[in-house]
């Protein structure tokens, strides 16, 4: 071959590759033998941030596993047989004076140890005892020692008493008005005014559940030899058996400060990290790394390691900065490993919660974060939830490498109640292929169905009719330019488990 073709080979193998930095340097690319798009990945899920649902049994050593922080209580009183309600949802008085419980009746848990909790309610004040010492109230914005309520059960865990720091039970003597200061013994009939019928109305069973309901000692017992024993080496080699080439890893934000995380987190996630791109290497597997669970969380739920639910992510440049400084440890860590295929920068940010100017902030800064130590990793930005889905495309169009990254689940809105498997697989031929079509453009970001799942609300289905519904996902998401990753590799429920669906032979990779 003469120079020109060499140098054109050059040229048509690495441009995709090598990408300049948004200041003009150009970093120079590491070899890489991470695979190239389109990748087909499997997510990682419930390995390093927890995620209940997916492997319960984690969760059973901790006493009073029902009362974690976050759940949602309420309490209706036996002698009015009225809910418990903080009027105006906080900021005054609690009554007990509401027949039907929503929002304000609703008592949000911050666990202290097994039976001593915070009560937070609607507007986010703390549940205490007013300046008369015996009035109760939800007014403090930061709890403290006189904010710590004792929640003493019956046997069969149907009623409550709360026990304020003065020592009393609170008790409803009036619909109107609930103190603290009744003293002595129950025998849990209808006729003590300080006792409450409890509902369970929700919970989250994540990362800052497991840490904090087991405490430092044990959580870091059981979730280092679950770190050390849910993935291992064999799984890479299977997934390299199988015609994957990637894996999506969450991590959370709190990985960054191993092996000492603010509590409660515990250290020892950074090790397990370290193991995947050991066996990533061996087998040729490319690693995206995804934030999944960002300080302050970017969404309400358990996977993005909420304390209770409330979303706080990006409401400060000090918070998009201290995630901005997770990113740059993570892609210096990695950036040398031949297996970093890509960053992902924040998964399933919620709008309006997380506006849009600060999640642009922070996605070039964490862009920017990434191409200090790799022009070849790709970088993810994920699509906000509740949002249009074409707001990032032409901000993303402006960052070389740039990947968006979008969830299909055929679940979670009413919308797919009642479908049948054939319109399920509709769906997938005809909406979604249109939806992967509108943000896959010529000179966007690369595209990449980052979550999706062979399970829906089909009751009863073949073994059939799950290939069939697999089978079109595979032949739609195969589309995106980026490619797509499952979710997820292991799971209690076969069907959102890729191992299980190769194993038994729902979904086939290999041609
Ligand atoms: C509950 O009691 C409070 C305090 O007396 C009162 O302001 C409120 O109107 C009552 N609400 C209902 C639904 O009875
Ligand atoms: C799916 O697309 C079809 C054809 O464009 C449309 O008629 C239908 O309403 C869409 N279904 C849903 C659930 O959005």
């Amino acid at each position: 071959m003469r120079h020109f073709e060499l140098l054109l080979l050059f040229l048509l193998l690495c441009s995709p590759c090598l990408f300049s930095v948004s200041d003009g340097r150009t970093v120079r690319p590491v070899k890489r033998d991470a695979p190239s798009p389109p990748i087909r990945a499997v997510n990682l899920g419930g390995w390093l941030v927890t995620e209940g649902w997916i492997l319960p049994s984690l969760f059973d050593d901790i006493p009073n596993k029902d009362l974690l922080d976050g759940t949602q209580l309420q309490f209706k009183s036996v002698t009015q047989n009225m809910y418990l309600c903080a009027e105006q949802g906080g900021g005054t008085i609690l009554v007990a004076n509401r027949t039907s419980a929503s929002g304000w009746e609703t008592f949000k848990l911050w666990r202290i140890n097994e039976d001593t909790f915070d009560l937070r309610v609607f507007d986010n004040l703390f549940v205490t005892v007013a300046g008369d010492g015996v009035t109760v109230v939800a007014t403090v914005a930061s709890p403290g020692p006189g904010e710590a309520f004792q929640i003493v059960r019956n046997g069969d865990k149907t009623r409550a008493r709360i026990r304020a720091p003065n020592g009393m039970f609170l008790q409803a003597k009036t619909s109107d008005s609930v103190t603290a200061d009744y003293d002595g013994e129950t025998n849990w009939g209808d006729d003590d005014p300080s006792v409450f019928v409890v509902t369970r109305v929700g919970g989250l069973q994540g990362e800052y559940q497991i840490c904090n309901g087991y405490g430092k000692a044990k959580a870091t017992q059981v979730l280092r030899e679950h770190w050390r024993t849910y993935i291992v080496e064999s799984d890479f080699k299977f997934i390299s058996t199988s015609g994957l080439n990637a894996v999506r890893i969450p991590v959370g934000w709190w990985i960054a400060s191993d092996p000492n995380p603010p509590a409660p987190f515990v250290g020892g996630s950074l090790q397990a990290l370290d193991n995947a791109f050991k066996w990533a290497e061996k087998y040729n597997l490319g690693v995206i790394v995804d934030l999944h669970a960002a300080p302050g969380s970017q969404n309400p739920f358990e996977h993005s390691a909420s304390r209770d639910g409330s979303q706080d992510w990006g409401t400060t440049d000090a918070n998009i900065a201290q995630t901005v400084q997770v990113i740059d440890f993570l892609t210096h860590r990695y950036a040398s490993s031949p297996s970093l295929l890509a960053v992902e920068l924040l998964n399933e940010p919620l709008a309006p919660g997380v506006t849009l100017p600060a999640l642009m902030r922070y996605y070039k800064d964490g862009y920017n974060a990434v191409r200090k130590y790799t022009s070849t990793a790709y970088v993810v930005m994920s699509n906000r939830l509740s949002a249009s889905n074409t707001e990032l495309l032409d901000f993303a169009a402006g960052f070389p490498g740039a990947v968006l990254d979008v969830h299909y689940y055929n679940l979670f809105t009413s919308s797919f109640n009642g479908l049948t498997v054939d319109q399920n697989i509709d769906y997938v031929r005809t909406n979604r292929s249109d939806e992967l079509s509108t943000v896959t453009r010529p000179n966007g970001p690369l595209t990449f169905v980052g979550e999706w799942v062979a399970e829906w609300n089909v009751q009863g289905a073949s073994n059939q009719d799950y290939q069939r519904f697999a089978q079109a996902q595979l032949d739609v998401y195969g589309r995106a330019t980026f490619g797509w990753a499952y979710w997820t590799y292991k799971n209690v429920n076969n069907h959102w488990s890729m191992q299980w669906n190769i194993q038994n032979g729902i979904i086939s990779l290999k041609s």
